[in-house]
């Protein structure tokens, strides 16, 4: 038996491996109040369910501060009045029937039409990618390839050019959820930031509602909004905008980035799996990308606000308390997946894993993230060879975040394999 208060999740050590403090709570308290913080976090597969598919009690609809920490300070506020746009509450913070306006219109955004026509495009991204670092047979794999494919993506997406890439990039960082109070002066810098994002996505907007093109982001400012009483619907405002362009800018960002960082690590340390994965087929790469989601979970937890009293796996919750459902360890559950902890890339249930949530908001770009992955792992598997950690795994070091798991770096070195071709 673990002595659950001897946990502490928050601290850096728990953040780096985190999975032995989720099993402890598995096993003795699945449903846990944190005692350093007040809120809940539940722990097991069949909890997670339940609480995420009743939205009428596990609501999504929770006050932030101005730039999305959980600090929320007066000068911060007053800033955010006088120099940026409200933010509209639109799809990750909203309930049915708002969150389902919005929801059916973003979907139209992200079919899967539009995520097969970028196929060839991603493939070219990746191939690019790697013909800036394959000569040197090093890489800093983080920052050269794993930030810049998703952002690309996305930035192209919502008609961001290169140029802008740096600040695009800041912008992200400064609108990530952190679930963890950083101080009146990072919280102002972040602020600053992302009222320069609303700023420069507000002229975005204004150019495609004067000339549409082939992209999201036209498809956004030319959607209708249904609405009672008025068939027609009507255009989103900018607060609606640029709720959904935030959202978009951090889940398409961070996310894949992690996990592109985490499954590099995951093959290095599993050299048997990655032979299977050599000799295998596109059906084993894409087992392996849902192993890397359901061992590493991205984005390992996320809260919601209870709107009554209420029980769940016997465990009494008050109204009004936050819930953090953690993906990351329903995803180690044992009763769901056998040998949780290890990577098998045979795994006939692996897309039981669910670290794109479940339910009404569930990922709207699972879709676009899963082809990230599976055209971006199966290139760097063509094209490197012999791949290795640079300077050992005391390197490796997680950016300090109770909610987004990702590494800070990861420095590699490798061979040019044979046949260091792009993908037919
Ligand atoms: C590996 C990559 C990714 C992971 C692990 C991930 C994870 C998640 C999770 C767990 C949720 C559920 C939120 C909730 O229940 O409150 C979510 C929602 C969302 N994701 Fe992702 N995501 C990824 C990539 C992306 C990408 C590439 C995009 C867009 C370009 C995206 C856009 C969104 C949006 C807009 C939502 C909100 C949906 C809603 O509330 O209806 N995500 N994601």
């Amino acid at each position: 038996m673990t002595d659950l208060t001897s946990l502490n999740l928050m601290e850096q050590a728990t953040i780096e491996c985190p999975f032995p403090a989720y099993r402890a709570l598995r096993d003795q308290a699945p449903v846990y109040r944190i005692p350093q913080t007040g809120f809940f976090i539940v722990t097991r597969y069949d909890l997670v369910m339940e609480a995420v598919r009743n939205t009428e009690v596990f609501s999504s609809q929770i006050t932030q501060g101005a730039s999305g920490s959980m600090g929320a300070y007066p000068e911060v506020i007053e800033l955010f009045e006088k120099e940026g746009v409200p933010f509209a509450s639109t799809l990750i913070s909203a309930d049915p029937p708002v969150h389902t306006r919005y929801r059916t219109l973003v979907n139209r955004a992200f079919t899967a039409s539009r995520v097969r026509a970028m196929q060839g495009y991603i493939q070219q991204i990746v191939d690019e990618l790697i013909d800036d670092f394959i000569d040197r047979g090093e890489v800093e794999f983080v920052t050269e390839f794993a930030i810049k494919l998703p952002i690309y993506i996305i930035a192209d997406q919502l008609g961001v050019p290169r140029a802008d890439m740096q600040k695009f990039k800041d912008w992200s960082d400064a609108s990530v959820p952190i679930g963890l109070d950083i101080g009146r002066d990072a919280e102002l810098a972040r602020a600053k930031l992302v009222i320069e994002f609303q700023h420069y996505f507000l002229d975005r907007i204004e150019e495609r509602r004067r000339a549409p093109q082939d992209d999201i982001l036209s498809d956004l400012v030319t959607a209708r909004l249904e609405e009672e009483g008025n068939p027609e619907g009507r255009p989103l405002n900018g607060s609606e905008l640029l709720s959904i362009i935030q959202q978009l800018l951090v889940a398409g960002n961070e996310t894949t980035t992690n996990a592109f960082a985490a499954g590099m690590v995951l093959l290095l340390d599993n050299p048997d799996q990655l032979a299977l994965l050599k000799a295998g087929d596109d059906k084993q790469m894409r087992t392996f990308c849902e192993e890397v989601l359901r061992l590493e979970s991205p984005v390992a937890g996320l809260f919601r606000v209870t709107t009554r009293d209420t029980v769940l796996g016997g465990h009494e919750i008050p109204a009004g308390s936050l819930v953090n459902l953690r993906w990351a360890a329903a995803n180690r559950d044992d009763t769901v997946f056998a040998e949780p902890d290890s990577l098998d890339v045979c795994r006939r249930n692996a897309g039981a894993q669910i670290a794109f949530g479940v339910g009404v908001h569930f990922c709207v770009g699972a879709m676009l993230a899963r082809e990230e992955m599976f055209l971006g792992f199966r290139t760097l598997l063509r094209r490197l060879a012999n791949v290795r950690l640079a300077d050992g795994h005391e390197a490796l070091e997680h950016h300090p975040n109770f909610i987004l798991r990702g590494l800070k770096q990861l420095r590699l070195t490798f061979d040019r394999a044979e046949v260091s071709q792009a993908a037919e």
